[in-house]
């Protein structure tokens, strides 16, 4: 790999698309690899080593295809393998953790929500990301099962959502919550139906553009931005049946895109699922 080799980027599905988009924003001249793992989304209710065993396998997915950088896009899978995946592959690794230290310096009330999987919520990393940068507030953590799932169906404004949604956000206001953390990829496509809900007097943190930030340091670092200014491009692939998941990429995407299959050696989990519960 060199430094016109691709980015790799990757989440439990099309969640990581936000992440996706930034990248894109913040990088004109870079190739991109996107993974979406359909076949095992929710990473969310998967037991840690689970979700590390995915990781790894699209990871070295990623660097078969000569990936120069990965991008973790997914809380839930950063909390449960960045440090297994820094320790195997010697490229920049970038993750995503919820945003707890600038939702804190935000708040007026001393109530801060996190919402995020379950999997990130009961994970040792967030327990420190809190320990660390929780100060004095009071931190409401909310896991949104389900809210994944109504994601991946590419319907982010219809009755369902809505009222899912307000499940999760409506208690966390009564609570006297004025700051949301958006601690799941999958839920800045949510991020208007959310502000919709709150209303505009609580601020709603998404960490997505501070993860181009880290990832153009790591890459300066390394000496691994592409030096010439040209159009980069996108390729898509997916662990679950491509025909399903093109139209709802296509629809996040903002353009008809081509989703391939990710070859099978890649999409068998190397132990059996576990459910934690
Ligand atoms: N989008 C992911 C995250 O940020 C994973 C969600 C899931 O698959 O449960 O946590």
């Amino acid at each position: 790999m060199n430094v016109s080799s691709p980015i790799g980027i990757f989440d439990s599905g099309v969640g990581g698309l936000s992440i996706l988009r930034e990248i894109r924003r913040a990088f004109a001249s870079e190739d991109l690899l996107y993974v979406a793992d359909s076949a095992f989304v929710p990473y969310g209710d998967k037991s840690p080593q689970f979700v590390e065993a995915r990781s790894l396998a699209i990871t070295k997915f990623l660097v078969d295809q000569k990936a120069k950088a990965i991008v973790v896009a997914c809380n839930t899978a950063t909390g449960a393998a960045i440090a297994t995946l820094r320790a195997g592959f010697s490229m920049p690794i970038v993750g995503i953790e919820p945003a707890v230290k600038p939702a804190v310096g935000k708040t007026a009330s001393g109530v801060v929500a996190v919402l995020a999987t379950s999997g990130t919520l009961s994970s040792d990393k967030f327990a420190n990301l809190l320990a660390r940068f929780g100060g004095d507030a009071e931190i409401l953590i909310q896991p949104c099962p389900g809210l994944v799932e109504q994601v991946e169906t590419g319907n982010l404004h219809g009755e369902k959502a809505r009222a899912l949604t307000a499940k999760y956000v409506l208690p966390l206001l009564e609570r006297g919550a004025d700051t949301i953390i958006l601690g799941c990829t999958h839920y800045s496509f949510l991020a208007l139906l959310i502000r919709e809900i709150a209303g505009p007097g609580v601020s709603i943190v998404d960490p997505n553009a501070a993860i181009a930030h880290e990832l153009r340091r790591r890459l300066e670092d390394n000496d691994l931005l592409s030096p010439v200014p040209r159009s980069g491009t996108e390729r898509f692939w997916t662990s679950g049946a491509p025909d399903d998941v093109k139209p709802v990429i296509s629809q996040l995407w903002n353009a008809d895109v081509e989703v391939r299959r990710l070859p099978k050696r890649y999409c068998r989990p190397d132990i059996p699922f576990e459910s934690p519960r």
